[in-house]
């Protein structure tokens, strides 16, 4: 993963699993590792990791306080940046069909996947999932299918009885 992006590689990348798994860190030291190498490379480049479930919340709170962290200022920030990391991608959402809920969430995640490449996903859900959860106010498939953009041989799958390293 960190070679196709060194060489320039361009699509989303993917890391599925259970619960507990190792995925955050895994991601997480590969934003650090990149944005070591990219510097001893002399090619720096933006990387930024951000927990969806945080960014979320911020964004909810600056509804009703003016807390910098405005729709509009998250989308300028997280469509700039070269690398993107998302964590936990699902955890914003409602799965019980709770629209209105989602609707804002999901129509913030369209406005940045649709404008920038090279985000890099680490999510519970499966794509079948992933396609069903982001299915309701994009329907065919518009929000799913920038979410899994390129992800073609930059997925990678923890097995499904994989022990949870916080046990
Ligand atoms: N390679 C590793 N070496 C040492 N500790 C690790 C390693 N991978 C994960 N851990 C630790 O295991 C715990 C779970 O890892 P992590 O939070 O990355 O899981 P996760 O797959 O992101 O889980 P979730 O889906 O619940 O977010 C953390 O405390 C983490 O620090
Ligand atoms: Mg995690």
């Amino acid at each position: 993963m960190e070679q196709f992006y060194r060489r320039d590689g361009v699509g989303n990348a993917i890391v599925t699993g259970p619960s507990g798994v190792g995925k955050s860190h895994l991601t997480y030291g590969l934003a650090r590792f990149m944005n070591e190498q990219f510097k001893v490379y002399d090619n720096p480049r933006s990387i930024l990791f951000v927990s969806v479930v945080s960014l979320f919340n911020k964004v909810e709170e600056s509804f009703s306080i003016d807390n910098g962290f405005s729709k509009a200022k998250m989308v300028d920030l997280l469509t700039k940046v070269d690398y993107l990391f998302l964590d936990d991608l699902g955890k914003e959402s409602r799965k019980d069909g709770n629209k209105a809920k989602n609707e804002w969430r999901h129509q913030l995640l369209y406005e940045v996947l649709d404008n920038r490449h090279n985000t890099i996903i680490n999510t519970n859900l499966s794509s079948e999932q992933i396609k069903n959860l982001y299915a309701d106010d994009f329907g065919n498939g518009a929000l799913s299918s920038r979410i899994l953009e390129g992800v073609m041989g930059n997925s990678f799958v923890y097995p499904k009885d994989m022990q949870d390293r916080r046990y």
